[in-house]
């Protein structure tokens, strides 16, 4: 008889704990969709370290994410393909070793980090 409680015990224990591993990583029903421009913000700030020499509205080792944008938009660039380290620059080409030692960092990222930058950048057009 004691070996059945016993055995009842650890059934009862391994259902429990079947039951809590199902329940853990359902996906949450209340997480906010993040825009790409607050990703790209976030990487901006955060991992991709953009912002010790990008400014939004004024110049300071690289050009103001303003000019970036004005000019990326007026000559249609693709950011995310410079980021890469496969375009040319197109802003300050005088500079552009400077900014080139970024790419070991961008690209790493994915493309989806990528457009989530180069939104970001757009944010601050006028
Ligand atoms: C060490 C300073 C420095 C850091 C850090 C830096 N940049 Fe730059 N960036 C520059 C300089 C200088 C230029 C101007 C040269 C040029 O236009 O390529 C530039 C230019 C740019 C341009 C315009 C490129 C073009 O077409 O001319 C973009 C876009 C850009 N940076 C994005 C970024 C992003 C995104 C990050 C973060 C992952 C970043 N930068 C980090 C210095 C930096």
């Amino acid at each position: 008889m004691r070996k059945v409680l016993f055995l009842f015990a650890v059934l009862t224990f391994i259902s429990c704990k079947k039951e809590s591993e199902e329940s853990f990583g359902k996906p949450e029903t209340t997480t906010e969709v993040q825009k790409p421009e607050e990703l790209g913000k976030a990487i901006f700030e955060g991992k991709g370290a953009c912002v010790a020499c990008h400014k939004p509205d004024v110049k300071l080792v690289g050009p103001s994410l303003q000019d970036i944008a004005k000019i990326y938009k007026d000559k249609n660039g693709d950011m995310v393909t410079f980021l890469k380290g496969e375009g040319e620059p197109i802003v300050d080409p005088t500079q552009y070793e400077v900014m080139k030692v970024n790419f070991a960092v961008t690209k790493t990222f994915s493309d989806e980090e990528l457009k989530a930058l180069e939104a970001y950048v757009y944010s601050h057009l006028k």
